[in-house]
């Protein structure tokens, strides 16, 4: 698949397995999500901008370092199941800015519907905005949220999310080729009900155990 990166370190892939165990409870399942975000947030950030600084360690005066100013990177979440990867994230860069999208798939149509929209000033200076979703399923979400980043002016933008099924990544390829995907893997297909399989479930209610 196209710009589709599967990070398959064994930690993740570790942590993605008991997510995926039935028998995982909610407030395992939240634990394992905030530390797989952490994880993937490596890869995903892998070429943001590092300044080139000197430091003075106990021994030497002068020790070439780097620094990474995140301010300018965006972290946004597609509301609810979104939320359950920003700490995560946020842990290893604690100045991101967060924007919230909403939004809810028409159960019959399986169409994208927003609902809810705060984006940060200034996305369009940004160096890097991730759209956040641990699954991407059929995409119809994922790339609305994608035309609403685009016409806020935001440039380069990845997703990150942990399950994608190959139809959502079809769909999102649609109209954004440019955009990179990244997730801890790629499953089989959608049931009916627009569900991933083997998928784990419903997101959003297990982390926020709904269900
Ligand atoms: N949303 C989920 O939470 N799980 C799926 O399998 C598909 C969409």
């Amino acid at each position: 698949m196209e710009n589709t990166i599967v990070v398959d370190h064994p930690l993740v892939q570790d942590k993605l397995t008991r997510m995926r165990d039935v028998s995982t409870i909610s407030t395992d399942f939240r634990v394992l999500l905030k530390e797989l975000s952490t994880l993937m947030a490596f890869e995903v950030t892998r070429n943001i901008k590092a300044s080139g600084i000197k430091v003075r360690t106990p021994l030497d005066m002068d020790c070439a370092g780097v620094r990474v100013e995140s301010s300018d990177i965006v972290l946004i979440p597609i509301l609810r199941a979104g939320i359950g990867m920003v700490d995560g994230v946020l842990e290893v860069m604690p100045q991101a800015r967060v924007g919230h999208i909403g939004m809810y798939r028409d159960p019959d149509t399986l169409e994208a519907i927003e609902y809810y929209k705060k984006l940060p000033a200034n996305i369009s200076g940004c160096q890097l905005v991730i759209l956040i979703d641990p699954m991407l399923a059929t995409g119809h979400t994922m790339a609305a949220t994608l035309d609403i980043c685009k016409k806020a002016g935001a440039k380069n933008i990845k997703i990150m999310c942990l399950v994608a099924a190959p139809e959502g990544i079809r769909e999102v390829r649609k109209k954004h080729e440019d955009v990179p995907i990244y997730t801890a893997a790629i499953d089989e297909r959608l049931n009916d009900h627009g569900y991933i399989l083997p998928g784990l479930g419903d997101a959003g209610d297990r982390i926020f155990g709904t269900k």
